[in-house]
């Protein structure tokens, strides 16, 4: 059910599943990403809904439309702000990328950060990538004395191993911090989390781990099995990173019969189970941010936080999943 959970070791609440918004990397028809363009009142739309109906925290990044995403978020709080639609405002996680860059430019970017999200803290400011041009403590350094000025409140990683990730909580340690989170790929049809020692080393070390592609980019809410002609309308970069292809849909056929069968016993649908799964199998380590581009998605998507699946059905879906 959907109680809010404790962000690794901090003092940070926050509610099983948050919005992810990569998908709106693209402004009122401005540009191009692999997600297609975004009008500002659908997002608005998505953001409403989801904090109004159990969501408490969005996550986003600088290399989303290059403060694209930021903005878009900056922008829908601020209105929905005004409006006074809001219980109370949500939290806030973004990312500084690191690829080609040195750590001086965590300081020298996160003015833009806040200007964009029009706030004055960020609640976790995460490492995207474990490659950057500066070691690694020079980049949790840079990151400590942003939180020092007040600029973010915790500090996460992203994609690191289980290797990486024990270096960055240890180094935030000297500091008087500790890891609150690595976001990581992790779905019922991507489970490297619990074989590479992330997700075991997570645990031991009280660090939230926070799964990134939830719906596996839509190959776990049953569409594409349901109507595979639809694959042909995705992006090339999408088919690559997510594996859809027809060859897939067979492969994955006893999952999506498995989740469809759950998903008439709970009376629930097919993404709901798949979330669900997602932040129950694994006790309270695991929070998901499923994107949406529709408001649909974000109405079914929220709901996946109002229910439990059984432990028998979670034991049944991690023996499929681990068959194919
Ligand atoms: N840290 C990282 O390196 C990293 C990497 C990837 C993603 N992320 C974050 O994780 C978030 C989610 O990951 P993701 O966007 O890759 O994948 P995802 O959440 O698994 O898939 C999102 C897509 O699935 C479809 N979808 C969502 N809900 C649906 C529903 N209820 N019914 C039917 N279709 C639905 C939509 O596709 P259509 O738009 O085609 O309708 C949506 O855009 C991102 O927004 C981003 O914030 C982080």
């Amino acid at each position: 059910m959907n109680k809010s959970r404790q962000l690794g070791q901090t003092d940070l609440y926050l509610s099983p599943l948050g919005l992810g918004t990569w998908q709106y990397s693209t402004k009122d028809s401005s540009g191009t990403s692999m997600w297609g363009n975004t009008e500002t009142e659908t997002v608005y739309e998505i953001i409403k809904y989801s904090l109004q109906n159990g969501m408490n925290w969005i996550d986003t990044a600088e290399i989303y439309g290059n403060g694209t995403s930021e903005t878009f978020i900056g922008e829908v709080t601020q209105r929905l702000q005004r409006e006074d639609a809001l219980a109370t405002n949500p939290f806030i996680a973004s990312k500084w990328f690191p690829l080609a860059r040195s750590a001086s430019s965590i300081a020298k970017t996160i003015d833009d950060r806040l200007e964009y999200l029009q706030v004055p803290t960020i609640d976790l400011y995460q490492i995207h990538q474990p490659t950057s041009r500066s070691s690694l403590r020079k980049q949790i350094e840079a990151m400590v004395s942003l939180a020092e000025q007040h600029k973010v409140k915790q500090i996460g990683v992203s994609n690191f191993s289980a290797k990486q990730m024990i270096k960055a909580h240890r180094l935030l340690q000297e500091y008087g911090m500790t890891l609150a989170s690595n976001q990581v790929k992790y779905n019922l049809l991507h489970r490297s989390p619990e074989k590479n020692g992330t997700l075991e080393a997570a645990k031991e070390l009280g660090i939230t781990i926070i799964a990134y592609s939830p719906l596996q980019q839509g190959l776990l809410t049953g569409r594409f099995h349901e109507q595979p002609e639809s694959l042909s309308k995705v992006s090339r970069f999408r088919k690559l990173q997510s594996n859809l292809t027809t060859k897939t849909l067979q492969r994955t056929e006893p999952l999506y019969q498995e989740l469809k069968r759950l998903s008439l016993n709970y009376g629930m649908t097919i993404s709901q189970i798949s979330l669900n799964w997602l932040i129950n199998a694994q006790g309270d380590t695991v929070l998901a941010i499923p994107g949406a581009s529709k408001i649909q998605q974000a109405q079914d998507n929220v709901e996946a936080m109002n229910f439990d699946l059984s432990n028998s059905d979670i034991e049944r879906l991690n023996r499929i999943s681990a068959t194919l």
